[in-house]
């Protein structure tokens, strides 16, 4: 029998409706259009507003969408990865409260934290499922309601981020389509520089750290850049080197949407023109997990079967990687 790989057969994503522009922000912090657009790429972002709505309420839509486009029932899911680091509570886990909303009643499934890098460690740790001949159908699902952890008050944070989720299904693949190959890291040296400092066992929930704001995302983003920027080109050429690929030999960059300096640079030590990069923080800011499986939905009708994708991201941690995938079907 060939090998099996894991092929990533239906995408979809979610982003709720309110738009969050730079014009919204230059009404509440001391910030301009000009200078968010130049910086980062940002023009507008979308918010999930309506109170009682998270995470999972997000991924439900994205993954009842998904389930439909493939024509399978949640019933025949067998694991759920929900990479996330806004959880709707601390625990039970938002791949629990997901597969209850959907009805994925024989799946098991599990929260991963890895920041902005989670959807690429979630879509390793789902292929390796995938591999073993034990599970045929994973979901591997990548979103945040970052605006539950922004202090809109700081113009360091709140213009960068924004809400939105979506989702992959792994399914095993026996013609050498899907996952092939991956450069993954962690180096928690990086902690001091992006992190939410409390509400977690080191510093439980005070009135103190509510007043502090310690319970919204702090970055240190001009160190945070310097680190992102030569980490995640580095694997992306790494991923090329010893899979053999040029730069004509990729279709796509799907690249983290942190900051479009880190992505242009990516693209360029890769020696890949701007046509060949997916790029949605213009509209959608960075959704932080759900930035590489939203931009795979918005670029699905353009993919072909046998497609070169190289998925690149940076985030807190530090964490950072590279995976190469080979694209299983055509998008149309
Ligand atoms: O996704 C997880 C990983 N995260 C990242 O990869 C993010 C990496 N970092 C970044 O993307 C960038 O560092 C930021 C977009 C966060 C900031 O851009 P920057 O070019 O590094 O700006 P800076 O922090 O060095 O600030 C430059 C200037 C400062 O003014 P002075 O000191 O030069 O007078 C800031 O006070 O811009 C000022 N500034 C702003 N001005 C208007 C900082 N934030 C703003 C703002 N609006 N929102």
């Amino acid at each position: 029998m060939s090998k099996i790989t894991a092929a990533i057969t239906a995408v979809n994503g979610y982003v709720p409706p309110t738009v969050l522009s730079n014009k919204d922000l230059e009404k509440m912090v001391d910030t301009n259009d000009e200078w968010i657009l130049s910086r980062t790429g940002i023009k507008e972002r979308r918010i999930l507003k309506e109170p009682g709505l998270a995470t999972s309420d997000m991924a439900v839509e994205a993954v009842n969408g998904l389930l439909k486009k493939r024509g399978i029932s949640a019933e025949e899911i067998d694991l759920i990865i929900f990479a996330t680091v806004t959880s709707d509570l601390i625990f039970p886990s938002s791949a629990c409260l997901l597969a209850d909303k959907i009805g994925a009643k024989n799946a098991f499934g599990y929260d991963l934290a890895a920041a902005c890098s989670g959807f690429l460690f979630s879509l390793e740790t789902g292929a390796r499922f995938i591999e073993s001949g034990k599970y045929k159908k994973v979901l591997v699902v990548g979103g945040d309601k970052m605006s539950s952890i922004i202090d809109y008050t700081d113009r360091n944070t709140c213009i960068i981020f924004g809400d939105g989720c979506g989702a992959v299904l792994l399914e095993p693949n026996e013609d050498g389509y899907g996952i092939i190959d991956s450069v993954l890291k962690i180096d928690g040296h990086g902690r001091h520089f992006l992190h939410q400092k409390a509400g977690g066992s080191l510093k439980p929930p005070t009135h103190e750290t509510i007043d502090a704001k310690e319970h919204f995302v702090f970055q240190d983003g001009k160190t945070v850049f310097k680190f992102a920027v030569t980490g995640m080109a580095d694997v992306s050429a790494q991923i090329m080197e010893r899979n053999h690929l040029s730069a004509d030999d990729i279709a796509w960059l799907v690249p983290h949407q942190a900051n479009l300096r880190i992505i242009d640079a990516t693209a360029e030590r890769m020696g890949l023109g701007k046509e060949k990069v997916m790029i949605n923080i213009d509209h959608f800011g960075n959704t932080t997990n759900g930035t590489l499986p939203l931009c795979l939905w918005e670029w699905e009708s353009k993919l072909k079967k046998g497609d070169n994708l190289v998925l690149a991201a940076f985030g807190g941690g530090f964490t950072w990687g590279a995976i190469y995938i080979k694209w299983a079907y055509d998008g149309n």
